[in-house]
């Protein structure tokens, strides 16, 4: 939860206008995004590749975790940030941030002390050009490189179809171009054939992916 004080001053700064916070957590206004199902999100999804289209929202909170996160890292989440936000980019940590060459241009700040003896945080706003650019639409560094894979087309995404319980690519940029349910009904009918689920999904390609599985 953010400070109390600082839950209000972004209510009164940001009254009215659509909100969104790309980690969530807990907080009491605007759309949550939340990689933990634990806290209940609007949206389940992650912050690094935020799943909404340009300009979706007027004002976009970056909360992240304080801990492991680097430069590079900072920028990326400005950078998907901004283009989501038609007006502003708030980011509220225990370091400041630059906004370097996204397309956020500082506005105004904050600093807060939460304790007699803290780490103090600050509260940055950015407004977002007109002219931005949309984030790298390949990464080659922090946590968003697992997400090559999808984004350069070599697999789908890991839907599962409800009807049938097998994992289907994602449509259309993922297998051989025909719907979801077409390919589930493909591959069921191969494994009801006998035929290993293997030999009629490839597993995904490792290139370029030392994040991982989601
Ligand atoms: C510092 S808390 C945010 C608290 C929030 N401002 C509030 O008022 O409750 C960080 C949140 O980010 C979430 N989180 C961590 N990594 C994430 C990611 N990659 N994408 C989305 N959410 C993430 C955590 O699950 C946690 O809820």
């Amino acid at each position: 939860m953010f400070p109390p004080r600082v839950a209000r001053l972004f209510r009164e700064e940001f009254a009215g206008k659509r909100t969104c916070h790309l980690f969530g957590g807990f907080s009491t206004f605007g759309v949550r995004l939340d990689i933990d199902p634990a806290t209940k999100p609007h949206v389940f999804g992650d912050a690094w590749l935020p799943p909404f289209v340009r300009d979706a929202f007027d004002v976009v909170i970056l909360d992240p975790p304080y801990i492991g996160i680097n430069q590079q890292m900072k920028q990326q989440l400005l950078r998907g940030a901004s283009w989501i936000a038609r007006e502003h980019v708030v980011w509220f940590h225990t370091q400041w941030i630059a906004a370097g060459t996204t397309s956020c241009v500082f506005d105004r700040a904050w600093l807060v002390r939460v304790g007699d003896s803290c780490a103090v945080r600050c509260i940055q706003v950015f407004r977002t050009s007109a002219t931005k650019t949309n984030g790298k639409p390949f990464f080659t560094r922090g946590p968003a490189i697992r997400y090559n894979r999808w984004l350069a087309g070599q697999t789908g995404l890991p839907f599962r179809d409800g009807s049938t319980g097998v994992d289907v690519d994602a449509w259309p940029a993922g297998g051989n171009g025909q719907a979801p349910s077409q390919r589930a009904k493909d591959v069921s009918s191969s494994s009801s054939s006998g035929s290993d689920r293997s030999t009629s999904h490839s597993p995904p390609s490792p290139t370029r992916d030392p994040g991982g599985d989601l």
